[in-house]
């Protein structure tokens, strides 16, 4: 499978995120189980805590379509460092993924590391802790 449409669609997502205060824009993009590509930005607020993350967009775009399961993600951002997902976006994507399912890191030149869903949150909570496996979804 080729990771460049996921790297496509996160830079387009990227280009039109709204970060007026960090001027940090970040693209996210989710491949879903049925083979479907969903993309999210980052969108602040002056609000600062209101604002959200591209990887929450993406995810929510794709819950929307009726999808439920992710077997990859990526996620692209500016600078030199490793734009790798944040805390809360680690178990949001934990939520609809396998310990396995690829997180790829991507900056401007293309994909940089790539991580597994357990390497980025290890020993986790999820709907199995609560007894919800998919029969519970
Ligand atoms: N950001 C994301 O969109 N995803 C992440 O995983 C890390 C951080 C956004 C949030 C905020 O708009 C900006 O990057 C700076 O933190």
């Amino acid at each position: 499978m080729s990771l460049d449409d996921l790297l496509q669609a996160a830079k387009h997502a990227q280009g039109r995120a709204y970060a007026p205060y960090s001027r940090f824009k970040v693209g996210a993009a989710v491949r879903s189980a049925g083979g479907n590509v969903f993309a999210g930005c980052n969108v602040e607020n002056a609000a600062f805590p209101a604002g959200t993350c591209a990887e929450e967009a993406a995810i929510a775009a794709m819950i929307a379509s009726g999808e439920r399961s992710i077997v990859e993600v990526l996620v692209l951002g500016d600078g030199d460092t490793l734009v790798t997902p944040c805390g809360a976006c680690r178990q949001r994507i934990r939520e609809f993924a396998g310990p396995e399912t690829p997180i790829h890191v991507a900056g401007p030149e293309g994909v940089r590391r790539t991580f597994r869903v357990e390497d980025l949150l290890p020993f986790s909570f999820g709907p199995d802790t609560l007894g919800a496996g998919e029969g519970g979804r």
